[in-house]
């Protein structure tokens, strides 16, 4: 996947961002016997940064935010609920490979579509009110 398409210009979110992938990479390549602590290792990072927009989200309100917030929440629950499996004996062997799989797939379109929106207001709120537009001189 192409760093792209985590990056959203707002130099803390697209930190953020890339350390929630660096985690699920390292979910990925885990060991089973490691698999717990790379899975307790992502949660602990994605509800501090879930927790930060949650934030931003519940000021501004709408159907967007709530939107959002359901996205996030229900990130958390499917964490919560590999977690529980994987402490049963003998879970399957490709449960968290799926999850990680399933994470790096919804990562990008999650920031793209949903994320893009908090950092173009975080923007506005730097800025004073005034979006910031980067235009192109015409050649003449
Ligand atoms: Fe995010
Ligand atoms: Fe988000």
């Amino acid at each position: 996947m192409s760093s792209n398409a985590l990056t959203l210009g707002d130099p803390l979110l697209d930190q953020e961002h890339a350390e929630l992938q660096r985690l699920i990479d390292v979910l990925q390549a885990a060991p089973p016997d490691a698999a717990l602590a790379a899975l307790d290792a992502l949660k602990a990072h994605a509800a501090l940064h879930f927790g930060q927009e949650d934030g931003d989200l519940r000021r501004l309100g709408g159907a967007n935010a709530t939107c959002h917030l359901d996205e996030h929440a229900a990130v958390l629950r499917s964490l919560d609920e590999v977690r529980a499996v994987l402490e049963r004996p003998q879970p399957p062997a490709d449960l968290v490979g799926r999850l990680a799989a399933e994470l790096s797939r919804w990562l990008p379109e999650h920031v793209q579509a949903m994320d893009a929106g908090i950092a173009s207001v975080r923007t506005r709120e730097r800025f004073g009110g005034a979006p910031v537009q980067l235009t192109r001189r015409s050649a003449s």
